[in-house]
């Protein structure tokens, strides 16, 4: 199958932030047990702005949540005789170039607190605390900075976010719309390589989700990686590369502004062209 040629340029080849290599996920046991994903090879770069798209139950957030090692790939299947059959090549996810499934847990949560901002339909703030201390809390967790450079951050970001003037009010109180972009400055909070946000836009109304959508595509056009799950077919086409998910499987990987790159996919090259935008 012809692919495009690999770049053999001097340029030092760009590390994908983000790779899975025939990643699959089983869930539930015996004859409980489902495949949910069924070898997904994908390769996110620096400065992409990714749109995942695709039916309810095609497998979308398991395979957000492998990518930013919330959760861990399977590693094999039984065939029809009960024996076990390891997957070939083995299931992986990289994260900055390192194979997750040489870390243990506790290393997978510090590359992940490190490297990763998590945005979910449901923002999970601490409703008792305020949207600045919401914001500063992955920080004193991480613990790279003070309490008080934490907070002066947190006040940065929110400020970036049009929410300068509600530092101090408590989550609980904020609108649902100001709660999911409180949850984006959290998610931003240690500076994460890659944002990933599952159906950041599922809960809010069209007003706030078209704001949403204007954070993620100024924070896009700032250079942040972003990786999103959508429904919201406006949304998505906001994003420079689209990629279809059906039955777990990777169905079509478009990237719309060239107007090039619409194509069903057959076996996919490891790593696309790279196609650094240029970033103001
Ligand atoms: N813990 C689980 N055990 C068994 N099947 C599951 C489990 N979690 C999710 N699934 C199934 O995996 C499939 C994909 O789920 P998901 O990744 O959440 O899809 P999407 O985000 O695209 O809606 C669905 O069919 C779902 O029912
Ligand atoms: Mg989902």
């Amino acid at each position: 199958m012809a692919t495009r040629a690999r770049t053999t340029s001097t340029a030092a080849a760009t590390t994908p932030i983000l790779r899975a290599r025939n990643l699959h996920r089983i869930l539930g046991t015996g004859d409980a047990a489902s495949h949910i994903l069924h070898g997904v090879e994908l390769a996110i770069e620096p400065h992409s702005y990714v749109a995942i798209v695709g039916a309810s139950g095609s497998g979308k957030s398991t395979l957000l949540y492998l990518l930013g090692g919330l959760d861990r790939p399977s590693q094999g299947d039984y065939d029809p005789n009960d024996r076990y059959v390891p997957f070939d090549p083995p299931s992986r996810v990289f994260i900055d170039g390192r194979d997750t499934t040489e870390l243990d847990d506790v290393e997978l949560a510090l590359l992940r607190n490190a490297r990763i901002g998590f945005v979910f339909q449901f923002h999970y703030l601490l409703k008792e605390f305020t949207a600045q201390e919401n914001v500063a809390l992955p920080m004193l967790k991480r613990g790279h900075v003070s309490r008080s450079e934490a907070l002066d951050r947190a006040a940065h970001l929110l400020d970036r976010l049009q929410l300068g003037g509600k530092l101090k009010r408590r989550a609980n109180r904020l609108s649902g719309g100001e709660q999911q972009r409180v949850a984006i400055a959290r998610a931003l909070a240690n500076e994460p390589a890659v944002i990933l946000a599952d159906e950041p836009t599922g809960n809010l109304d069209k007003h706030n989700s078209e704001r949403v959508a204007e954070v993620f595509h100024e924070l896009a056009a700032a250079g942040q990686t972003i990786v999103m799950v959508t429904h919201d077919p406006a949304f998505a086409r906001r994003a420079r590369r689209i990629i279809t998910m059906e039955d777990g499987r990777i169905m079509a990987d478009d990237r719309p502004p060239d107007g090039a790159a619409s194509s069903q996919v057959g076996p996919q090259p490891n790593l696309p062209d790279a196609n650094p935008r240029a970033l103001s």
